[in-house]
């Protein structure tokens, strides 16, 4: 009896198997025939979010494609040692710490920034950065402090 036992276990294993595999196949189906009678809704519903969909699309290309302003630059970049004097670096805004380095005149601060000085690493680290960039980044900085 013991072999019949594990053979209607088998059995029963198998049925459920097949009823999972015939579910997984008709519930998809079932879906789409809804789908089907209803496809004007969903090409409303297109419509509807349009807009929003571009303008996200929009966004995201203004936000990684073109120049990078000077400001977000600065808080991507720059801030993780100007704004806390990190590193001995001077800090955004501290005027008495920028007035020596302004004082060596723009062109020096965007060499300093595009090549790097002492621990200052060339473009912040940001090898990625244009020189118009880093220079845009600089004069945010440096604008801080005035
Ligand atoms: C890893 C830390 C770090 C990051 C990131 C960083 N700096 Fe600096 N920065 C320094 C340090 C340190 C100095 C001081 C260098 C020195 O005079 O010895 C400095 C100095 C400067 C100076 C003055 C240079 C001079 O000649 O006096 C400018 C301008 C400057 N940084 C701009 C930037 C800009 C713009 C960015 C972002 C693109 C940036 N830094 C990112 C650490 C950093």
């Amino acid at each position: 009896m013991a072999g019949n036992t594990h053979s209607s276990k088998s059995i029963m294993v198998v049925t459920i198997v097949i009823a999972v595999v015939l579910i997984a196949l008709i519930v998809p189906l079932s879906l789409k025939g809804k789908g089907a009678a209803g496809s004007g809704a969903d090409e409303a519903v297109e419509v509807r979010i349009a807009p929003v969909a571009q303008l996200t699309i929009a966004g995201h290309e203004a936000a990684t494609s073109g120049p990078r302003d000077g400001a977000s630059i600065y808080k991507n970049v720059c801030s993780a040692c100007h704004a806390s004097g990190a590193l001995g670096s001077p800090k955004a805004g501290d005027k008495a710490a920028w007035a020596p380095r302004l004082a060596q005149g723009k062109a020096a601060l965007y060499t300093s920034a595009l090549k790097g000085k002492n621990s200052m690493p060339a473009r912040g680290g940001a090898a990625d950065l244009s020189d118009d960039e880093v220079k845009s980044a600089v004069d945010y900085l440096t604008g801080l402090a005035k």
